[in-house]
């Protein structure tokens, strides 16, 4: 049985920074997309999350952005994929302009996401990230072989995010995103 449920989303404090939060909007994109460049450089092709997304569509009502002084410096995206034959939502990319670092702009967006995904009924979010940074959020480590990305990934990277009890016991097998099933 995984644990980290009921995920605890402390979005109080929120509030104290200079950073606006508000979900993304069709004419987001070029900025989004620039901005996912800055922060990533041409190192992002060969992430398998990338190449995941390239196949993919993110949903928009589930992008969140984060502005400073009118001018957008956060961007968290979900992508629909199935793992087995079961739903999820992978996170990323998670992307925050250097002018805006350790202001919370990440974990806001994060908290931000999680809430939406949790609200539209969504059961589980996974992601392949550095462990102690996402742990702010809830997130925890994947058992090592419950679930099959295609192509390289650190284990000890990959986290998830339970919004249902018990929602990852049921769940195994490979990663692809769920646009596949819809062609
Ligand atoms: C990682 C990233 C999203 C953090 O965004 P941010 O808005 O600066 O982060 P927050 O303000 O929410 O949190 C800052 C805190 O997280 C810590 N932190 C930042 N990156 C971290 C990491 N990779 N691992 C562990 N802790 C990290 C900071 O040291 C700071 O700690 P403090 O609160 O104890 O001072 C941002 O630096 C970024 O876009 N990095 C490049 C892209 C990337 O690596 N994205 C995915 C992360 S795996």
């Amino acid at each position: 049985m995984y644990v980290n449920w009921p995920v605890e989303l402390n979005m109080q404090g929120l509030e104290k920074s200079e950073i606006q939060y508000r979900q993304e909007r069709v004419g987001d994109d070029f900025l989004v997309t620039e901005l996912v460049k800055r922060v990533f450089g041409p190192g992002r092709y060969v992430l398998t999350t990338s190449r995941l997304r390239e196949h993919n569509t993110h949903v928009q009502q589930l992008g969140w952005i984060g502005e400073l002084a009118g001018k957008l410096v956060g961007t968290v995206r979900f992508s629909p994929i199935l793992i087995g034959v079961k739903p999820a939502l992978l996170l990323g990319p998670l992307a925050i302009d250097p002018s805006a670092h350790n202001q919370g702009c990440g974990l806001g967006l994060l908290l931000h996401g999680i809430d939406g995904a949790r609200d539209a009924g969504h059961g589980l979010i996974i992601l392949v990230g550095d462990a102690p940074y996402y742990a702010r959020a809830g997130f925890a480590p994947v058992a090592a072989g419950t679930i099959e990305f295609p192509g390289p990934v650190d284990p000890g990277r990959l986290l998830y995010v339970g919004l249902r009890p018990g929602v990852l016991d049921k769940i195994h097998g490979m990663v692809r995103p769920q646009v596949f099933d819809k062609i």
